[in-house]
């Protein structure tokens, strides 16, 4: 007999609740009971995609109900640290929207509510690209020491502009309520694969980093949180001495560029951490004996989109029934904040700033 599912409560009804909902109705463990979103028409939509299950305008009256085990957060970043604390004290899992939180000090505050109840789990979707045969496969051959000492990661990610028109929520262009731009947006996804790749190297002491927004803005292009910050170039370095060149750019005037370059003594891999269809999962390079340099391309499955999108919540549901760890946990974003504060204050001081842990 299977295990009972785990019985979600969905706290907000936007865009990403919208798309994330086959996670409770493709039948691996995950069902929706309840919806709350302030915006009742809202939340009745998504309720009629995931089966006609109850909705709330209150989400305290759901984190109330006993018939939810853990909640999915969906609502923008300012409200994700008092939801989370609450859902904690309320009993609840959580799985929560990224950016997780705003700072490193609300990542603390959700880890004090963790650590008085141990048993709750707590996830960041930032996780979606972390199931990827590609990024497991980079993580074993990383921890198994394979590519020798790993010494330096170039991280380039470069995005297109949107197209003209988009319009986005208010609360996409105001730091107080997103915590900042493209490094907000975009910037833990990155991170946590870092994180989930990396393990135990991934120690940030030191970051320095610029930021920016050089795109121009019109009425008729708006691209998303690019009046926050629209590119970011940083440099991480880690305890072990492994140095990481972080840089992300929006909406530039030249072309999208995805580059991923893990450089070790005795290997290297380029890897892609998106669904990237025409591109190959993993690429493993060494120098051979005559001293041609050998490329292999790596069988393991890259990403796809449709399990990326519901690979948090199959975590955190796989977690909870197993009471495992999930892909992405509160240490990681520990440090993923961390060095999200530091830059901003490297940004705004032109020095290097150490990472708090
Ligand atoms: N849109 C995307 O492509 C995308 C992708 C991945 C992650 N995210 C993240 O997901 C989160 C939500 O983004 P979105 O694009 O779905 O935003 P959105 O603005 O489309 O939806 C947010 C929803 O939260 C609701 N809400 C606001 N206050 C609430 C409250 N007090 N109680 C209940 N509901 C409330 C709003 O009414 C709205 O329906 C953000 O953290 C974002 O970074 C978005």
């Amino acid at each position: 007999m299977s295990p009972s599912p785990i019985r979600y409560g969905v706290i907000g009804a936007g865009v990403i609740a919208n798309a994330m909902a086959r996670a409770f109705t493709e039948g691996r463990g995950a069902v929706a009971v309840a919806v709350s979103d302030v915006n009742l028409e809202a939340a009745r939509a998504l309720s009629a995609k995931l089966g006609g299950v109850r909705v709330t305008a209150d989400y305290r009256e759901l984190l109330a109900s006993p018939d939810v085990d853990a909640v999915y957060l969906a609502t923008p970043p300012f409200l994700h640290k008092p939801m989370t604390v609450e859902a904690l004290r309320a009993g609840k899992h959580v799985c929560c929207e990224k950016p997780f939180m705003l700072t490193q000090a609300e990542v603390r505050e959700v880890m004090a509510a963790q650590a008085r109840a141990p048993h709750l789990h707590v996830n960041c979707a930032s996780s979606r690209y972390l199931s990827a045969g590609t990024a497991v496969r980079a993580r074993q051959l990383v921890a198994a020491g394979e590519l020798g000492r790993v010494y330096h990661v170039s991280y380039t990610q470069v995005i297109g502009a949107p197209k003209p028109g988009s319009r986005l929520p208010d609360w996409r262009n105001d730091p107080a309520r997103n915590g900042g731009g493209i490094s907000f947006d975009w910037g833990p996804y990155d991170l946590d694969w870092l994180a989930f790749v990396l393990g135990d190297l991934f120690r940030p002491q030191t970051v320095f980093g610029v930021m920016g927004n050089y795109f121009p803005l019109t009425p008729e292009r708006v691209p998303p949180c690019l009046d926050v910050d629209g590119r970011h170039t940083v440099l991480i370095q880690c305890e072990s001495g492994l140095t990481i060149l972080w840089e992300r750019r929006a909406s530039e005037h030249g072309p999208a560029r995805h580059t991923i370059e893990i450089r070790g003594t005795q290997a290297g891999l380029d890897a892609y951490f998106m669904p990237m269809p025409e591109k190959p999962g993993l690429l493993h390079h060494a120098y051979t004996g005559t001293n041609d340099l050998k490329t292999t391309v790596l069988p393991d499955a890259p990403p796809s989109w449709e399990d990326s999108m519901v690979t948090p919540i199959r975590d955190l549901t796989a977690a909870i029934r197993e009471n495992r760890p999930t892909a992405n946990t509160l240490e990681a974003n520990l440090r993923i904040h961390g060095i999200l504060d530091a830059l901003i204050a490297s940004a705004r001081t032109r020095q290097a700033m150490p990472v708090t842990i």
